[in-house]
């Protein structure tokens, strides 16, 4: 259902009027650049270059093109049969969905995978975490590594590594049922003739025998961010951010599960993390795998993201 005022915001604004008219149709290009108006206004997008990204996937995924033929079409009338579901995602977006919810698929290291609201939305950043793999792999050249991806989520990690890796064993572990079930869908669709097996269970207590590398972008907001946010990060299921009060709950529940599970002569951990939480992780780190090194990388942002730890080796 859409609220009323939604409906009444939608339906004055000049989108819907020329969305209308019979007499002259918009065109994909007048729709483009209303779209990225209504965003700005009311989208909630943080700045113009993030309303013209999201009004360009908005278009690209109802009109089913890629970008180059958007571009190519934008003086081509916009498709009155579309007109609907247009502004049913407008009204949806304006309500704070997540676009990528609306569209139902999200990019992940060059292929798209299907997201809905009972999985986290992979960001960008992450795709780190497989180029770091994928360079210590390289490295060890090793046949066949034993992979994990622990809280997977939609499936990412483990279906990215699946297919970036030659011959690797890759296992996802995640405590929501839901999730699960996203990650096996993308699975089936994108994880190629290696595959990956899903456990259902909390951290690594699923896993056995040793791992090569195991990676994990676990929840890490803390409770004080959730609680104050009322946009798109409430859409976001709370098991896969509330990190509790420090942001360190779950993350400081498995560093002590590594030495278990880790290949004692040569592995790799990767450790998703928010900023400032590269001084406790450190600590945990050292405490618990005391003749592992860790170090903190940035992000393109500058900012730590990710913690690696070299164990044995
Ligand atoms: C931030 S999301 C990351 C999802 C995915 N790996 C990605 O990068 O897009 C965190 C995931 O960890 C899962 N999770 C939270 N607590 C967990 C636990 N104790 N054991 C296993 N998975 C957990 C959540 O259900 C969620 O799917």
């Amino acid at each position: 259902m859409t609220p009323s005022f939604v409906r009444s915001k939608l339906s004055n604004l000049p989108l819907s009027q020329q969305l209308a008219s019979q007499t002259r149709p918009a065109s994909i290009g007048l729709v483009l650049s209303q779209v990225r108006t209504v965003l700005d206004e009311y989208g909630g997008v943080s700045d113009e270059e993030e309303g013209r990204a999201e009004s360009e996937i908005l278009l690209t995924h109802l009109l089913e093109f890629g970008t180059t033929e958007l571009f190519a079409s934008l003086r081509a009338p916009f498709p009155a049969e579309r007109r609907d579901d247009l502004l049913n995602a407008l009204a949806r977006r304006i309500r704070h969905e997540p676009m990528r919810y609306i569209t139902g698929s999200c990019p992940f290291y060059g292929r798209d995978f299907n997201v809905d609201a009972r999985v986290f939305i992979p960001r960008p950043e992450t795709e780190q975490l497989i180029d770091q793999a994928l360079a210590w792999a390289e490295e060890t050249h090793a046949e066949t590594l034993r992979v994990a991806d622990i809280g997977t989520g939609s499936g990412v990690i483990a279906i990215t590594l699946a297919r970036e890796l030659t011959l690797p064993e890759v296992h996802a572990v995640d405590i929501s049922h839901d999730a699960l079930e996203v990650a096996s869908f993308n699975a089936d669709r994108l994880a190629g003739l290696v595959g990956v097996t899903f456990h259902e269970g909390d951290l690594a207590t699923p896993l056995e025998g040793h791992f090569d590398i195991l990676v994990a972008n676990l929840p890490y907001v803390k409770l004080q961010t959730l609680e104050d946010a009322e946009t798109e990060l409430a859409h976001e299921p709370r098991g896969a951010l509330d990190g509790g009060v420090t942001g360190m709950d779950v993350i400081e529940r498995l560093i002590p599960m590594l030495a278990d599970v880790m290949n004692p002569y040569r592995s790799l951990v990767l450790l998703e993390i928010d900023p400032p939480l590269a001084a406790p992780t450190i600590s945990l780190v050292e405490k618990h795998l005391p003749g592992a090194s860790v170090s903190i990388l940035s992000d393109f942002a500058g900012l730590a993201r990710v913690a690696e730890i070299q164990i044995g080796g």
